[in-house]
């Protein structure tokens, strides 16, 4: 098999230019609408924490890997309920007038519960449950990269989640530069939301973690020095998805309880906590097509992209 550095090839054919970066420009809950704040700009009403920069967090133990850059908390909070669908619509440009502009790298959601409203919750010290995590949606594309197209991440609530005040982060990290350590870039972002309803599921002790604190710079899936060399394993970083989002019994344990569950099967997505896939990259503008080993093919499923920078 040919071993061939994807990633010194593209950077032959685009030279690495600073693409605009970015953050939640809204969230819809259930069909409704809220809108979030310019980072860094005026601040008005929202039940998204505003961040003060486009930029990624850097560094897995940058304090801002809780909510995002410098998050303040956010005024509002958004009422939904267990089974709630929740579109977080991510945006590129300083204003978000872009789409947004990353494509490799993983897509999850963490929870919190809030002591009180999340409207005035510091969040600094929370223990973090995981919800969802997506990575490679087929053997060549990232979830990530459906963002660049518009189209919302989307996550929906446990269906049997304890009623309460809860902070949804959303975090995006983009790896086109992991291939360094520190080179991973984290965008996170926290919704905060009252759910309603009667359910019981809340994670275990052994399922939840702080941010920051559940990564480290050199673990894989977060440093990830063959991201451009097929077969790509991507490892989720943080805890497994609490078992309770899809425990067989519809009832969890409170945190803390002890024995954690056994569930194995408790990720909500087709992805699991590993992947075994090919990485092939976006179309090439010179249309070469090569297979295994150097792996850049035409991708007609989508508009034309590569790998960004
Ligand atoms: C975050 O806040 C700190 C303290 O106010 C400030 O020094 C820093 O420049 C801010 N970072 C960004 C990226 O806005
Ligand atoms: C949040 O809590 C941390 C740790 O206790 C503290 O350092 C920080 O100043 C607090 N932030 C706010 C906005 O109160
Ligand atoms: C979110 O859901 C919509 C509708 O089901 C889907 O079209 C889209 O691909 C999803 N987005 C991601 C990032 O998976
Ligand atoms: C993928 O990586 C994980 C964690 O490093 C490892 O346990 C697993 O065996 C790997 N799978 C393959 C097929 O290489
Ligand atoms: C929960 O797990 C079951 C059994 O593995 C699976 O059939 C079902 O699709 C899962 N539900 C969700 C929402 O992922």
């Amino acid at each position: 098999m040919i071993t061939f550095n994807i990633a010194s090839f593209l950077f032959f054919l685009f030279p690495v230019s600073v693409l605009a970066h970015g953050f939640v420009g809204s969230v819809t809950i259930d069909g409704t609408t809220y809108q979030g704040n310019i980072p860094g700009g005026t601040t008005n009403p929202s039940v998204i924490r505003q961040v003060s920069t486009i930029d990624p967090v850097k560094g897995a133990t940058n304090p801002s890997l809780n909510c995002g850059m410098n998050a303040t908390e956010a005024s509002d909070v958004a009422n939904a309920n267990p089974s709630s669908q929740i579109l977080i619509y991510w945006v590129g440009g300083s204003t978000g007038d872009s789409n947004w502009p990353h494509n490799v790298g993983p897509i999850m959601h963490y929870m919190t519960k809030c002591s009180g409203s999340c409207s005035s919750y510091n969040s600094t010290n929370a223990e973090w449950f995981k919800i969802s995590e997506l990575g490679l949606e087929t053997s060549d594309t990232w979830y990530q990269a459906n963002l660049d197209v518009k189209e919302p991440a989307n996550v929906t609530i446990p269906s049997n989640i304890q009623p309460g005040d809860y902070l949804l982060r959303s975090e995006i990290i983009s790896l086109q530069l992991a291939v360094s350590v520190g080179g991973a870039e984290f965008y996170p972002a926290c919704i905060q939301l009252s759910i309603g309803g009667s359910g019981t599921g809340a994670p275990q002790s052994s399922e939840v973690c702080r941010f920051p604190g559940c990564y480290t710079d050199t673990e894989a899936g977060i440093y990830t020095p063959n991201i451009y060399n097929p077969p790509i394993n991507y490892t989720f970083p943080g805890p497994p998805v609490a078992a309770f989002v899809n425990g067989s019994s519809g009832s969890g344990s409170s945190s803390g309880s002890g024995t954690p569950s056994a569930a194995a099967t408790t990720s909500p997505t087709p992805s699991a906590g590993s992947q075994t896939c090919k990485l092939v990259s976006r179309s090439s503008p010179t249309g070469i097509v090569v297979k295994r080993g150097m792996n850049l093919r035409t991708h007609k499923r989508r508009p034309a992209r590569r790998w960004r920078y």
